[in-house]
């Protein structure tokens, strides 16, 4: 049987208890998940790609058939060139649906690449990295939705202003 490689893509700027969630659970009913970073054009980045594919690194280290790389392109392209065989993607709320359903089917139009999606743990539904930069960088207090390391780059980065 071929292994059942998923990829979780997303821009993870930063990652967050609720990609770690969505990750965690992905990699225990799958061979393999590769956790794809990708820059993400229409938002302001805080970190750089090689940074988030580190803080990921670090932070799913100890997950071992988690893998994680960056990828500039089409998901699709990804998805193909590794052999992956579905998306693994968490749904927050219903007004992440419209959008996440036009992607799932766009890349299944595209390259028959198919789309799982996993309900997010409701401890994390609200939670968004737009979200923890916005109150990290007012001095709000984000422990518990981010991984320490997460934090300790948040502070750092927020201290250089
Ligand atoms: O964490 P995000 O910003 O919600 O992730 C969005 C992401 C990276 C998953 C999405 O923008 C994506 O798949 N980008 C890759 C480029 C691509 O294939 N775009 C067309 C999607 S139908």
């Amino acid at each position: 049987m071929p292994a059942r490689r998923v990829v979780c893509p997303g821009s993870f700027d930063p990652v967050t208890n609720g990609h770690l969630d969505i990750i965690t659970r992905a990699a225990l009913i799958h061979d393999e998940v590769i956790v794809a970073v990708f820059p993400n054009l229409s938002k302001h980045a805080l970190f750089t790609l090689d940074e988030r594919v580190g803080l990921l690194r670090e932070v799913t280290g100890k997950i071992a058939n988690v893998r994680v790389q960056k990828f500039d392109g089409l998901i699709v392209d990804f998805c193909r060139s590794h052999d992956v065989s579905a998306i693994v993607k968490g749904l927050r709320a219903v007004s992440d649906f419209d959008y996440e359903m036009q992607m799932a089917q766009m890349n299944y139009n595209q390259a028959g690449v198919e789309t799982l999606f996993m309900t997010t743990n409701p401890l994390y539904a609200f939670l968004s990295s737009s979200l923890v930069k916005e109150f990290a960088k007012y001095h709000g207090d984000v422990s518990g939705l981010v991984p320490v390391p997460v934090l300790d780059a948040l502070a750092k980065r927020m201290a250089q202003g």
